[in-house]
């Protein structure tokens, strides 16, 4: 794909010797107004090289710097050169790329032979779903999608909480007082109502937790019964995340949790031991990680038990082993940050040179409107509620618009789910939020549904004219202003991809959709496209054809899906 960010610069490079290629692209910007050109480059750096005004020195490249098939003008605007791009010439690299790559426009073979592990979503066993979880969840499968268009082999990881002295309690409450058929009716409602029971009684009565200890050795011990038990609480618990999982249409690679790992940890931490870097602290088990101004990782407790710590460190170890990862990206809110810190630290200690490819992929936490989430209080909004009302909301909509709508369970879905999703990527992730169910079934403005309804409407155009689009077309005729603003925006599909990719971001490809969606709207507002005119009414179609694929593309990426009609 022709750059033409990278045109022009080369076009400077040949004039400027004293600065590079990398210097001159990261100078370049837009011009304020369009009139003034599409590139411009500043020339306030130069004079103090060159000891001459900016706007002589403009004068004289823009003077130098020759036209051709790219470049339409070189002018000086009072100390930049700016540029204009032989719009045409734009049109035919953009429309024939997207119309002969169609599903597989934006991406690239560059991570070919490499592989990703992505750790997200990863709930409790016997926890809530909740909407803090959503995050997580979107970003990672948003970031496998990112990764494998761009020829990376991604592993999906969803790391199960489903280890711990948590489950001895749970285990001893539910033979106190528990019972299958509540358990099976609502699995999670129950099992936390037991859990928070247990905390209550054990007030009260402190032996229970000793019994709880108890199960927890005997669950480590391969007791059959506290084993059958945990087993059930986690199939009955992995039955309601797949609901929502299916509702996402997010799949996994591996379900290995942390109890994957049980029989895992001695090795590691007699690695640890045998560097010399695990220390004894009244009977537990460090490392000290004072002279990096953070506190100690904790490996074993005192009664000699392993920690979600001890188990993210046999987990590094074993997916490094057996999928030899590029990169390892871990999916988990910022007030992990100095769990993750520690952790790469410690297996940097121990020598594994591949410490340096685990990276921590924070993002901020989500609150309500009446106060920060709480299961044991009760106030938590399951992230299956929030997806159901949003389908269900999408619905009525479409009803009322059109009461004998075709294939409505199916478009809601897509519709609402995509709301949902794409407003979990539209900011930068690193951001707190509160939720509001207003804010979230609310569709107006920069949302999934303006998308996904621009999509709809090209398909529409497309429909209608029913004619192939095709690349045997006349491209001075979409070089138009309004033409050349959603050529643009489709142009850079690749770049802002690869740009998601090195941050770790989705949202900027979030905010190429709405780019893209908002430039074709425009154009859509301000020309017919089904004109008498034959030539321009082809030259259109095609235009309508690559925000299309672009669009439909785009949200793919993020895990949205694009319906034809709406
Ligand atoms: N289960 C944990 C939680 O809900 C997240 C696990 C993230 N992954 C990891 N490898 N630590 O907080």
């Amino acid at each position: 794909m022709k750059d033409f960010k990278l045109i022009v610069s080369e076009a400077l490079k040949n004039q400027v010797k004293d600065l590079s290629l990398e210097e001159i692209v990261s100078l370049i910007e837009i011009p304020p107004n369009k009139e003034m050109g599409d590139y411009a480059f500043p020339c306030f750096k130069l004079a103090k090289v060159y000891k001459k005004s900016p706007n002589m020195i403009a004068e004289d490249l823009s003077q130098q710097i020759n036209t051709t098939d790219e470049i339409s003008k070189v002018v000086n605007l009072g100390g930049y050169v700016n540029f204009f791009i032989n719009k045409s010439s734009l049109a035919k690299t953009v429309i024939e790329n997207v119309l002969t790559q169609k599903e597989k426009y934006g991406h690239s073979n560059l991570g070919e032979g490499k592989t990703v592990v992505i750790d997200f979503s990863s709930p409790n066993i016997a926890k809530p779903f909740h909407i803090g979880h959503i995050r997580t969840t979107v970003i990672g499968n948003a970031l496998h999608k990112i990764y494998s268009s761009q020829g990376y082999k991604t592993e999906r990881i969803n790391h199960l909480g489903d280890y711990g002295t948590q489950f001895g309690k749970l285990i001893v409450a539910f033979k106190n007082w528990g019972s299958k058929e509540e358990v099976e009716k609502e699995p999670i409602k129950e099992l936390l109502k037991l859990y928070v029971k247990f905390h209550d009684e054990a007030e009260k009565d402190p032996s229970l937790e000793d019994k709880a200890r108890e199960y927890f050795t005997k669950l480590e011990n391969n007791d059959k019964e506290a084993k059958e038990l945990w087993q059930w609480f986690r199939d009955e618990s992995l039955k309601e995340f797949e609901r929502v999982y299916k509702l996402l249409d997010i799949q996994f690679d591996s379900y290995a949790g942390e109890s994957f790992y049980s029989d895992k940890m001695d090795r590691v931490i007699n690695i640890i031991k045998d560097k010399g870097i695990l220390k004894e602290s009244q009977g537990t088990n460090i490392v000290d990680l004072e002279e990096f101004n953070m506190p100690p990782a904790l490996i074993t407790k005192n009664d000699g038990s392993t920690l979600y710590m001890t188990r993210d460190l046999a987990a590094a170890l074993y997916r490094k082993e057996t999928y030899d990862f590029e990169k390892c990206i871990y999916v988990v809110g910022s007030q992990q940050s100095l769990h993750f810190e520690q952790l790469f630290k410690v297996l940097e200690l121990v020598g594994f040179e591949w410490a340096k490819d685990l990276i921590h992929v924070p993002f901020g936490m989500v609150s309500l409107e009446e106060g920060t989430m709480s299961t044991r209080k009760g106030r938590v909004v399951f992230l299956e509620d929030v997806l159901n009302q949003a389908i269900e909301k999408t619905r009525e909509t479409i009803l009322s618009k059109n009461p004998d709508a075709k294939n409505v369970d199916e478009i809601a879905k897509q519709v609402g789910v995509g709301a949902v999703v794409f407003q979990e990527l539209s900011n930068s992730r690193i951001k707190d939020y509160t939720f509001s169910w207003d804010k979230t079934l609310s569709f107006d403005g920069e949302t999934g549904p303006y998308v996904q309804y621009t999509h709809a409407r090209c398909c529409a155009v497309l429909r209608k004219a029913n004619e192939e689009a095709t690349t045997d077309i006349n491209y001075d005729l979409l070089s138009d202003i309004d033409s050349f603003e959603v050529l643009k925006v489709i142009e850079s599909f690749n770049k802002s991809i690869l740009n998601s990719l090195k941050k770790n971001e989705p949202h900027i490809v979030t905010r190429f959709c709405l780019d893209l969606a908002q430039a074709f709207n425009k154009f859509y507002h301000d020309n017919s496209i089904l004109v008498e005119d034959d030539e321009i009414k082809k030259a259109r179609l095609s235009l309508v054809k690559a925000t299309k694929i672009a669009l439909e593309n785009g949200l793919a990426l993020l895990g949205i899906k694009a319906p034809e009609r709406m």
